[in-house]
């Protein structure tokens, strides 16, 4: 699937998202290495720390269905610049694949890609077990 297609997804959802408090809609669509497409927004809450990101909405859908494997995120918001998933969803993904590519855009057309190891360098790929010999 081409990066406009899947941009063209995002922003599908994105008229979807639940967002009355900020106001600040966000779609976001997951490309499998099988080739599907998995689409999530945000969800916001009136006890706002319980707000899901459009991006986690979108890899859980995707993991619920069996897939694990991810090639790429397109991410669609309606500011005036590329919006670039928060610290809590680079965790999130980078689960799955460091390499993911990111695919940022608005909707009025423009847009940047990177890669998720870029965004979260040096991320935990590991269960890192103390020293014991104390
Ligand atoms: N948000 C996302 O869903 N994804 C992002 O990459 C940036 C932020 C949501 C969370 C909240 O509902 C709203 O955008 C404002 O931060």
């Amino acid at each position: 699937m081409s990066d406009n297609s899947l941009i063209a997804a995002a922003s599908e959802v994105r008229s979807r998202a639940y967002a009355p408090y900020s106001n600040f809609a966000v779609g976001a669509a997951l490309q499998t290495k099988s080739g599907k497409v998995f689409t999530g927004c945000n969800v916001e809450n009136i006890s706002l720390g319980l707000t899901i990101c459009a991006e986690r909405a979108a890899l859980a859908s995707a993991v619920a269905d069996g897939e694990r494997e991810f090639v790429a995120v397109a991410i669609v918001t309606g500011f005036g610049e590329p919006v670039f998933p928060c610290g809590a969803c680079r965790q999130v993904l980078v689960e799955f694949n460091p390499e993911l590519q990111i695919i940022a855009a608005t909707t009025d057309g423009r847009s940047e890609t990177v890669l998720l190891s870029d965004l979260l360098p040096r991320s935990v790929q590991k269960i890192l077990k103390p020293v014991t010999n104390v």
